[in-house]
């Protein structure tokens, strides 16, 4: 990919941040006579200046909306899904231990669905909101699995992580492997500089590639999901890459 994190120019935001700086300034001047009333201004002005987002904001995470590059590991290749690649993901999304831990993954997985899910890649990836890779075997070629950065936001230069593993290949390591390339491409490239991931309690596998990426633990929200009938927990857990 052309793109460069180190020598992209963001778009002239000098202005409007400017203009919202004199009217922090006059707003605490207006309200001097408490300091309570200038503490307020001044969490006003700064939820002014966040809402405009800071200098460096890109208009999108995706510099290069035609090119989702390959990226590579020494055991897997990670490329863009194709619709030819529809059936192996009904075979292994399909499968219960696979599908059941997951918030968005149907099951039983009706036909057609892999169709349209791949699809849908492209133009997710080309509005910066979603980049999703097909995890393939760099010796066979096989689809091995899937990870997915979703609801990527320029503003605050973040991304959910999601993944799946064909049962086959659990605990080989497979899944922590192409965490670790997406990672560094959505920070090196995408210049996101925070990701959060989560999980049911019970997803131990999930917990462990996180946790083996660096994840840190942030929380635990109750009975937050209804996931398929049962109300359960979820584990938060969050990266801070370089640039925050
Ligand atoms: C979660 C998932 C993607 C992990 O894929 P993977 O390729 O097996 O992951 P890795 O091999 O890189 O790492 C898994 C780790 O969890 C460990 N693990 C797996 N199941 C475990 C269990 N029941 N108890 C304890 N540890 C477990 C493995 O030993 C490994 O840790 P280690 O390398 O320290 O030994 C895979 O299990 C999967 O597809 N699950 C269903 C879909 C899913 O849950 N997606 C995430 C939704 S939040």
């Amino acid at each position: 990919m052309s793109f460069d994190s180190r020598t992209f120019t963001p778009p002239n935001r000098t202005k409007p941040l400017l203009l919202l700086t004199w009217m922090a300034g006059v707003m605490a001047t207006v309200v001097k006579a408490s300091s309570s009333e200038v503490s307020v201004a001044r969490i006003l002005a700064v939820r002014l200046l966040a809402q405009n987002g800071p200098l460096a904001t890109p208009a999108t995470l995706n510099p290069n909306p035609a090119m989702q590059p390959q990226l590579r590991t020494s055991r897997l290749v990670l490329r863009p899904f194709d619709p030819d690649d529809a059936d192996d993901v009904q075979r292994i999304a399909g499968d219960v231990r696979v599908a059941e831990p997951t918030a968005h993954v149907p099951h039983p997985y009706p036909d057609g669905v892999a169709s349209e899910w791949i699809a849908s890649h492209a133009p997710a990836f080309r509005a910066g909101t979603d980049v999703i890779y097909a995890v393939t075997s760099a010796d066979t070629g096989e689809l091995l699995g899937a990870v997915q950065l979703a609801h990527m936001s320029a503003l605050h230069r973040r991304a959910e992580l999601g993944y799946w593993v064909a049962f086959a290949h659990w605990s080989s390591g497979i899944c922590s492997e192409a965490v670790g390339a997406v990672i560094r491409y959505a920070h090196n490239e995408l210049s996101i500089s925070r990701i959060v991931c989560s999980c049911l309690p019970r997803n131990t596998g999930s917990e462990r590639v996180m946790q083996k990426a660096g994840f840190l633990p942030e929380g635990r929200l109750v009975k937050h999901v209804n996931h398929r009938g049962v109300f359960e927990d979820m584990l938060i857990y969050g990266l801070s890459l370089p640039g925050r």
